[in-house]
């Protein structure tokens, strides 16, 4: 182990399970100090196990020759390489190449790890249960449990590690095909059942993986839940003879299975630490599971030659390794998730169908296969129609009458700077500023449509004179000084109206001076900590309707381009979608259709006044990260009922609409919700949320998954965010102008030369 310096560590260690992770700790850790006495059960015989090939990336590779150059060497000659990635659909193969694979037979991984166990006299006892976990616990120094998915170390310990097991709705089973594609391959069978989908990638000179998944709604009407090993081998035969050709399929105690995602809030219980399956697992369609196994062994005996004990070293383990797993099972998730979803883009013409796929985990990205493959990346964007040498998010896009030049937008950013509703210079400067920086269309904050529909005393408002002059100002200085549109978000705080500036403790209610709050039930939006709102009956449901009219009407005269009503976040209007806060019982209540009532009504009455060739979106918050409350799927809905009475977009937003949520955040966390409304409704959407470089949102447009990127914080990170993001493509054209008195800055500013003279002679010495 490069630098470690060795010190003491524990003598007796007992390791569960002789998977790759297990086998793997037991032979470092023994190398590592001899005197260590090691012993491995494994209740199956050494060369009986399920599946097939395993994929092991370069990074791991490297970490392994590192640390035991004897395994790596013997890995190294097993290992079938290709490059290219297929992806077959509605019968045409698009390839795209360039990857980097490294694979080899899970036997032969397994063999090479139990030579080197016992070449190092590591004790292995196959065919052997483990004992009793709290009995090894007291008789050794240290346990290693790598006894898989379903481990029953993890359960034991259940109440310290915290498990969280989500089984998911695909069922997949494990396969072999008896030739080598030459190519990790992703085909796709439309079967009278349904879609499904083949994942493959040789493992031999003559054998493949075959993973077979579907959704199991797909599979139970292929009556494959009601078939053996052996019949359901041949029906995969059937669904993928175009692609196998006359090869067979073969199995290997193959069952369908549901994937298991598995998370544990602590991997360490005393003196007993979970390895590899036991702790996480990682969809195999990123091929990760080994992987990870095989790190969390090269981690830990690390730090137990680091640390000065079994409780420093399994720490330190856990603190090193548990960030990097996270990060994979987000990617994952996306993955598997995109693969639960497949349907939706079955439509999709085949090259975006395969740059959507390759795309799907977020880690791969547009400028990755750029220099990947560039023929591949140039292909599909021809096909989408973007122009030679233009980056996708310079494209124009047209919503109504109103055609943006790009596809960035400064997502709504309150800024609580207004006074007595009316926004002042900081306005002005703040929006003009992202005019000029270049995003096709910069929005308002929620601007609100009363005094009392406010959410702090800082907020703008459009209900009286003043603001609209106000709102002019700044309207007329982006259209004659930018290239961008400017729409304005309209909203009404409901029950979180009447709190604190963001900066003085955001949804606290005021120190004094506090405004009575409406909403759509009595509820408070903390107990004991907010106002209980009052509720709406139907003279105030119809007074806040003509409420929102006149602010349209207003914002109309301004001069907005767009207009989007906030239908997000837990304020009003959100409040009555969601059934966590909308507890009527009259026609605005009780099923979607009752809740969307209120928000369908004012949605008519503002596009009644709206002008009509001035397009008009809407934000929702498309799942609440709260049980009971909206889901992705009533999501959809709520696009499609405003879609169908006249919302040229949905811009997709997730949560803060219960303070109890659980929201999944990471990398472009909320963009499956916008995902989910673009490909099952063909309703543009626009996605938001912790979308943060050019590359996420070339990605995204090009994928199809959006049709405009939102963007908040980066955008106060930087106001000329996309003039930077031109910049640095190197792009200079109609997508993103710069302002002409900023044009002579248009390129990076040069740093110093760093590259010194360069040597013209050399003279013998
Ligand atoms: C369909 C499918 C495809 C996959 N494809 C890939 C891939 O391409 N690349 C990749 O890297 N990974 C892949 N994986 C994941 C990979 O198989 C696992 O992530 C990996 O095997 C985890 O290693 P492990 O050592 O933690 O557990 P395992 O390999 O599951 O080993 C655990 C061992 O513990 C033994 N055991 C359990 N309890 C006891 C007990 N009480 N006493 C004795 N023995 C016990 C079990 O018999 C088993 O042998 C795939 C998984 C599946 C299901
Ligand atoms: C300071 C601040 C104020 C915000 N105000 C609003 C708002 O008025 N209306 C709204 O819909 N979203 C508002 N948001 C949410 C953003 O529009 C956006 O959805 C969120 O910040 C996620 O995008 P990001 O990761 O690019 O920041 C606000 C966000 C920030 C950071």
């Amino acid at each position: 182990m490069g630098g470690a310096v060795a010190v003491p560590g524990p003598l007796r260690i007992a390791v569960v399970g002789a998977g790759p992770g297990g086998l793997y700790a037991a032979a470092l850790l023994k190398r590592l100090d001899p005197a260590r006495e090691i012993t491995v059960w494994e209740r199956n015989p050494p060369d009986e196990t399920f599946g097939f090939g395993v994929v092991l990336s370069d990074e791991t590779l490297g970490g392994i020759e590192h640390a035991d150059p004897v395994v790596y060497e013997a890995l190294r000659r097993e290992f079938v390489r290709w490059d290219a990635i297929d992806v077959a659909h509605a019968g045409r193969v698009v390839r795209s190449g360039g990857h980097g694979f490294a694979a080899l037979s899970r036997h032969r991984l397994l063999a090479i790890l139990q030579d080197r166990c016992r070449g190092l006299d590591v004790r292995l006892n196959f065919r052997q249960e483990a004992p009793d976990v709290r009995q090894l616990s007291e008789s050794y120094d240290l346990v290693i449990a790598a006894d898989g998915v379903r481990s029953a170390t993890r359960e034991a310990y259940a109440d310290v590690f915290r498990p969280h097991l989500t089984q998911h709705r695909c069922r997949y089973v494990w396969l072999a095909a008896d030739f080598a594609l030459d190519a990790f391959r992703f085909e796709t069978a439309r079967t009278e059942a349904g879609l499904m989908l083949a994942h493959g990638y040789p493992f031999g000179a003559s054998q493949s993986t075959f993973i077979v998944e579907m959704r199991e709604e797909v599979w139970r009407r292929a009556g494959l839940d009601l078939m053996d090993e052996d019949a359901s081998i041949a029906a995969c035969e059937k669904y993928f003879a175009p692609l196998l050709d006359g090869h067979r399929l073969s199995g290997n105690r193959s069952r369908w299975t549901a994937f298991t995602t598995v998370v544990n809030d602590t991997w360490r219980a005393g003196n007993v630490v979970l390895l590899g399956d036991a702790a996480h697992t990682a969809h195999f369609s990123i091929g990760s599971g080994t992987k990870l196994a095989m790190e969390d062994a090269l981690a830990l005996a690390a730090t137990l030659s680091e640390q000065p004990g079994v409780d420093a070293a399994s720490a330190a383990y856990e603190q090193e390794r548990k960030p990097v797993v996270a990060s994979t099972q987000r990617a994952a998730a996306a993955s598997l998730e995109w693969f639960e979803e497949l349907e939706q883009y079955a439509g999709q013409p085949e090259r975006q169908f395969a740059f959507n796929l390759l795309t799907r985990s977020r880690r791969v990205t547009h400028d990755n296969l750029r220099l990947r493959d560039p023929s591949f990346t140039a292909a599909v964007e021809a096909d989408a129609g973007v122009p030679d040498g233009t980056p996708p998010m310079f494209t124009p896009f047209t919503l109504g009458g109103l055609t943006l030049r790009n596809r960035v937008v400064v997502s709504p950013m309150d800024m609580y700077s207004s006074v007595d509703g009316t926004p002042g210079d900081f306005h002005l400067v703040h929006l003009g500023a992202r005019a000029l920086g270049g995003a096709g269309l910069v929005m308002t904050e929620m601007v609100c449509v009363s005094e009392r529909g406010r959410i702090t005393p800082g907020c703008a408002g459009l209900y009286a004179d003043e603001h609209e002059r106000a709102w002019q100002r700044v309207v007329d200085f982006v259209h004659g000084r930018s290239t961008a549109a400017i729409g304005l978000q309209l909203g009404h705080s409901g029950r979180k109206g009447s709190t604190r500036l963001m900066w003085d403790g955001i949804d606290q209610p005021l120190p004094d001076g506090n405004w009575p709050l409406a909403a759509a039930s009595p509820l408070p939006y903390r107990q004991g900590v907010n106002q209980v709102p009052h509720e709406l009956d139907s003279a105030g449901l119809a007074a806040i309707r003509e409420e929102f009219v006149r602010a349209a009407q207003r914002g109309a005269r301004a001069g907005f381009d767009l207009l989007e009503l906030h239908c997000a976040h837990g304020y009003l209007l959100s409040g009555f979608l969601s059934p966590l806060t909308n507890r009527r019982t009259d026609a605005y209540g009780g099923d979607l259709a009752g809740r969307l009532r209120f928000p369908l009504e004012v949605f008519d009455a503002v596009r009644e006044v709206w002008p009509k060739e001035r397009p008009m979106t809407v934000r929702v918050s498309a799942t609440d990260w709260a049980e009971g409350g909206t889901t992705a799927d009533d999501a959809v809905e709520i696009a499609r009922a405003f879609a169908a009475h006249g919302a040229d977009a949905i811009d997709v937003s997730t949560g803060q609409v219960v303070p109890d949520e659980r929201p999944a955040f990471g990398r472009s966390y909320q963009t499956p919700y916008a995902d989910r409304i673009r490909n099952r409704l063909g309703v543009p959407v626009i996605a938001v949320g912790a979308i943060s470089s050019w590359d996420d949102v070339n990605s995204l447009i090009l994928a199809g998954r959006a049709d405009l990127c939102a963007l908040a914080r980066p955008h106060l990170y930087d106001p000329n965010w996309t003039l930077h993001a031109a910049a640095d493509q190197n792009y200079e054209g109609p997508g993103a102008p710069w302002p002409l008195p900023y044009q002579a800055g248009s390129r990076k500013p040069p740093t110093g030369r760093t590259d010194g003279p360069k040597p013209r002679l050399t003279l013998p010495s």
